[in-house]
């Protein structure tokens, strides 16, 4: 794929609007104060590169992105405060969130901004047209390094770059080119594992996956999802059943998931098979205190040692991943959770058609 690369494109002096992944997960640790703690910034870490090559290159940097689902209100728990924080820390710059309009009037000379949540507008999800003007305004050239986003069809992801010169971040340039190895080439068998949350976005590409997968193992929510609202027929999927206080997959289907993974050659994972817990969390309940996260654990041991080709990603699952002390052990860990399935389902990200055009 000939993405446009950042590292061609005439930088210095000039302002670059990067679409960045800061979806990162968070936990609250002062609750009067409303103080959120980063639990895990693989994907700001990922991130880093680009941000650096351009403040390195002489460019003045507004990064952009969202956190959660804030559905076009200003809400304190999406903020984008901790991450601008991560950014001041790294850089050792003063850290600063403008909202949009606050934002038209900057003129004090900062090299990196960092813009609040693009979600607390409903401009963002919803394209509107002086929405996405009042953003482009703000920059010269515009970079999407938010691979993780590019499955969705929103002004900072497809609206920008019909209005700017566009490129492609190197994170976003290093996740095409290794999803790329595996659809060009699978080995086979070639399995594909899904859990977790969002059904609206994974519940379809399931049935896409059927099409290139020899197995499609679906365990937690998506699994109960199928079985009771949306029944397939397709002897390639298994569904996982559920202990008995739907907390995690019960152990049968563990075993029988972990028996296909040791076949595979190829192996695509993305999302939980039970309810995982934030490394920060207080544990407050009894529930809390049980172990829910002891599929998700199995599973991911059986993949490494199945010594498959494997690939991995998604914000719950790194986290996981790096909680446990497993996130090195995959072949591949992408960014995206919903993106890179749809990737390798053979889907166009409408991010990075954007980019082509
Ligand atoms: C993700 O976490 O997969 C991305 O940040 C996209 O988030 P969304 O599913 O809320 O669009």
């Amino acid at each position: 794929m000939n993405l446009p690369d950042i590292l061609k494109a005439e930088v210095a002096g000039k302002t670059i609007l990067v679409r960045g992944d800061l979806d990162v997960p968070l936990t609250e640790f002062r609750v009067q104060n409303s103080e959120f703690r980063i639990d895990d910034d693989t994907r700001i870490v990922a991130g880093f590169p680009t941000v650096d090559y351009l403040l390195k290159s002489g460019a003045t940097v507004i990064l952009i992105g969202h956190l959660g689902r804030p559905e076009g209100k200003v809400q304190a728990e999406y903020s984008l405060e901790p991450i601008a924080k991560w950014y001041s820390q790294v850089f050792s710059i003063r850290y600063l969130v403008f909202s949009i309009g606050e934002f038209s009037g900057w003129k004090i000379g900062e090299k990196l901004v960092v813009l609040e949540n693009l979600r607390f507008y409903p401009g963002e999800e919803s394209k509107d047209s002086s929405f996405v003007q009042k953003l482009s305004w703000l920059g010269d050239i515009y970079v999407n390094d938010a691979f993780a986003a590019s499955h969705r069809d929103h002004a900072s992801i497809v609206g920008i770059p019909k209005l700017l010169h566009h490129f492609a971040g190197l994170q976003l340039q290093k996740e095409i080119e290794s999803l790329s190895k595996i659809t060009d080439n699978p080995q086979k068998p070639c399995i594909v594992i899904i859990g977790g949350k969002k059904l609206e976005t994974k519940l379809p590409l399931v049935e896409k996956m059927l099409e290139i997968a020899d197995f499609v193992l679906v365990g937690g929510l998506i699994a109960k999802e199928i079985e009771e609202h949306h029944p397939i027929y397709n002897a390639k999927l298994k569904l996982a059943r559920q202990n008995k206080d739907a907390t995690d997959i019960a152990q049968v289907s563990t075993d029988e998931f972990v028996r296909v993974i040791s076949q595979a050659k190829t192996i695509v994972w993305n999302g939980s098979m039970g309810k995982l817990s934030s490394k920060f969390k207080v544990q407050s309940s009894k529930l809390d205190q049980e172990d829910t996260e002891e599929g998700t654990r199995r599973i991911a041991q059986a993949i490494i040692k199945s010594r498959a080709y494997s690939v991995t990603g998604g914000g719950d699952t790194i986290e996981f991943l790096q909680k446990e002390g497993l996130f090195d052990k995959f072949n591949f860990v992408s960014t995206g959770g919903g993106a890179m399935l749809s990737f390798l389902a053979g889907e166009k990200l409408p991010g990075i058609e954007a980019l082509l055009q």
